[in-house]
């Protein structure tokens, strides 16, 4: 129910508010989060997830839940979503990945598959990661995503590059 993609080891589903004890596991883990304000407590998960589902609702796309296939965990978060960036719409890939779990080319697989759909679906040329600079993994499964850096901005008052693939190029 509410899948939306499925990769070698991977599926992509809608978030529902049940999944929000086994993604706390990963937005409240101060390590997976220190490229961010804070770590989300139990109620910014809910509202994480809740926020996802009006964008599924309004933008047709969104960060959605990544289900491991062989053993059917949540294990974090990997989609889309429409961002304002210099004063344009643009769509972003983002992910965020239960530590136990980094490392194992996770996060690229379904970076891949988002760009894939993100091409196949959205009527766009382009789709970014908004990254902090120091966020040396990020950026690796950004490259890997076939990204390169388009231009630096300030985003919510902090430094990051705006990576950026073409469909071109893709
Ligand atoms: C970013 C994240 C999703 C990557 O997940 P992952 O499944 O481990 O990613 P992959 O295994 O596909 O690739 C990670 C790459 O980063 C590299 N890497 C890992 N730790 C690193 C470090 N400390 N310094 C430099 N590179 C590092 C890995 O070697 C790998 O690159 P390589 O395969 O070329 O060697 C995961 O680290 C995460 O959840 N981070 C916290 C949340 C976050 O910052 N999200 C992105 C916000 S922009």
């Amino acid at each position: 129910m509410g899948e939306i993609l499925e990769t070698a080891r991977l599926i992509l589903r809608e978030f529902v508010l049940e999944d929000a004890e086994a993604l706390a596991q990963v937005l409240s883990d101060p390590q997976t989060m220190r490229h961010y304000p804070a770590p989300i407590d139990r109620n910014g998960v809910r509202e994480w997830i809740e926020r996802n589902r009006r964008r599924y609702a309004n933008d047709g796309v969104g960060l959605w839940a990544m289900v491991l296939k062989a053993t059917t965990e949540m294990i974090g978060d990997c989609g889309i979503i429409r961002q304002p960036v210099d004063e344009e719409f643009l769509y972003e890939i983002g992910y965020h990945l239960r530590r136990d779990l980094w490392g194992q080319g996770l996060a690229t697989e379904a970076a891949i598959a988002c760009r894939e759909w993100g091409f196949t679906h959205l009527p766009v040329s382009r789709l970014i990661s908004l990254i902090r600079p120091e966020n040396l993994p990020s950026r690796r499964v950004a490259e890997r995503n076939g990204m390169t850096i388009w231009k630096e901005v300030q985003w919510r008052g902090l430094h990051h590059y705006v990576y950026s693939v073409t469909r071109q190029s893709a």
